[in-house]
């Protein structure tokens, strides 16, 4: 049994507004990579950013700006050397660490000497994150920032965002349906009342530390947050660690997870189109259908777990369901990308319990704040269209999977270890996540190119899956509380 939500009024006028929102309605947003170039003008520049930064309070005007940094940017404005070393592990060594990229399979094409951004010996500092919504209105948001910086920062990557129609993915289909709930902040109270009635579900609002650093997480304990000597803070700008004499550095703050992942739309449907090929059918519906079976939802976002025979378009915002009457997988594999990713209450733990299950996929749930990149293979986003086009020239295309954790190890980590890139997921053999698994070749002990189909009365596998995507690009980074970045900023 999940336990109760920990009552605690979230701090919003402290905290920045992508915890609570992903500003969908600003379309257009441009996230630049920063080197610091001098020190002093970097925090002369921070000092300025503090009033411009969109607030969790705030709703969107038009543009909002977000603010992170790498544990290297931190020590470059001068984090103390006692205060840096309480952040997490794996923020301090990055996602691009030689044990770390094992652990997160982030190898066979995935390694970061082929990424174009994120490896361990660039001077990656900053990543600010400029949302608006237009075009022009960016446009002009950009060259004022980039006027403000200069001199103070240098741009290393710039990486430009597309608004695909529908709210889809490159390969066709809606994305961002999927999304945990902090209980202090309920998007939709009637919602939330009826859930916490119900309190059985994967859905019930988490407790804000899960997401947001100085509050209680799922553990009814505060996650490991970073904190600075009292005498580290002349300004005074740190609140005091409850019972101790040190400040909180972490607290409204939280871990921003960004990884650059292309997509190979081609690739995607040609292999649909393949494997599905059946004398006299229609090749198209099958194709669709087989994609279906990969992701977990149809193209409209309609969840296979209660749509297992056909696209429901009204159900594609539903997101209400369990896999509990679909352990085989016959609805919805249990392979398929969104079951691996979150399998809400069924997983290898089912025979401690429907509670105990719950309890503990709760413990590894991210918000998840990604933009697409690159041009639409076709504009209406439509997968007949797209399948129709599935033999045009490749473009530079994909996603900026972008998800923000309390716990990026106990979160996104194990996610992407234990979930996404295992071979033996769930009782599984040789499968990997279909979409996004980094493939391990033949022979390999962890080999997970395979995708199982639970039918009757024979299951199918699809063997030999190429790869759909590739990871160019990524890195962890702390985006802080407004208070935290006035003492980063060392504002007087
Ligand atoms: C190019 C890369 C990716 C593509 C095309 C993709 C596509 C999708 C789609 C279409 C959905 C269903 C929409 C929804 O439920 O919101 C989804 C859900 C999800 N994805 Fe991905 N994804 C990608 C990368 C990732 C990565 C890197 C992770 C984390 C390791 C991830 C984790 C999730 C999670 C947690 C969900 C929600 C599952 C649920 O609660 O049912 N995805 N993704």
């Amino acid at each position: 049994m999940a336990p109760p939500p920990v009552s605690e009024t979230l701090e919003l006028h402290d905290i920045q507004g992508l915890v609570l929102r992903g500003y969908g309605t600003l379309r257009a947003a441009q996230f630049l990579v920063l080197e610091i170039v001098d020190d002093e003008l970097a925090r002369a520049y921070l000092q300025g950013l503090v009033g411009r930064l969109n607030l969790a309070r705030d709703s969107p005007a038009g543009v909002a700006l977000q603010v992170a940094f790498t544990a290297k940017g931190l020590a470059k404005l001068g984090v103390p050397e006692g205060a840096l070393a309480t952040f997490s592990r794996e923020f301090l060594e990055g996602m691009d660490d030689d044990v770390r990229a094992v652990s997160l399979g982030d190898l066979d094409g995935n390694e970061s000497s082929g990424w174009r951004w994120g490896k361990r010996g660039e001077p990656m500092h900053v990543l600010l994150m400029v949302y608006a919504e237009t075009q022009p209105i960016l446009d002009r948001e950009l060259a004022a920032e980039r006027a403000r910086f200069a001199g103070a920062l240098a741009v290393l990557h710039e990486r430009t965002t597309t608004t695909l129609a529908g709210n889809k993915e490159h390969f066709g289909w809606r994305d961002g349906i999927s999304m945990p709930t902090i209980a202090d902040v309920p998007k939709d109270p009637s919602r939330t009342k009826e859930k916490t009635e119900k309190k059985e579900s994967w859905t019930d609002p988490l407790p804000a530390g899960e997401f947001v650093l100085g509050y209680k997480n799922d553990y009814q304990a505060f996650t490991e947050c970073p904190t600075a000597e009292l005498h580290d803070d002349p300004g005074d700008h740190l609140p005091r660690v409850p019972g101790e004499p040190r400040k909180s550095l972490g607290k409204n703050g939280t871990y921003l997870v960004f990884r650059e992942m292309t997509q190979d739309v081609s690739a995607f449907w040609s292999y649909l189109a393949k494997e599905s090929r059946e004398p006299g059918a229609d090749a198209c519906a099958r194709a669709i259908a087989l994609g279906a079976k990969l992701v977990g939802r149809w193209p409209s976002g309609a969840p296979l777990a209660t749509s297992p025979e056909r696209d429901r378009p009204e159900q594609g915002g539903d997101n209400e369901f369990l896999y509990t009457h679909d352990t085989v997988g016959l609805a919805c594999p249990r392979g398929a990308h969104i079951r691996r990713a979150n399998p809400r209450d069924v997983h290898a733990l089912e025979d401690r319990g429907h509670s105990a299950s719950i309890a503990m996929v709760r413990k590894h749930q991210m918000i998840r704040r990604g933009r697409a990149f690159g041009p639409p293979v076709v504009a209406t986003m439509e997968p007949e269209k797209i399948f129709a086009a599935r033999d045009a020239p490749r473009a530079d295309r994909g996603l900026h999977f972008i998800c923000l954790v309390g716990d990026i190890s106990r979160q996104f980590e194990f996610v992407q270890r234990n979930w996404i890139q295992s071979a033996n997921f769930d009782s599984l053999y040789k499968d990997g996540d279909p979409l996004i698994a980094a493939r391990r070749p033949e022979g390999h002990r962890n080999q997970n190119d395979e995708h199982t189909v639970a039918a009757e009365p024979l299951r199918r596998k699809y063997k030999r899956l190429p790869r759909f995507t590739q990871l160019v690009g990524g890195g962890y980074f702390f985006l802080p509380g407004i208070a935290a970045l006035k003492f980063i900023a060392r504002l007087p």
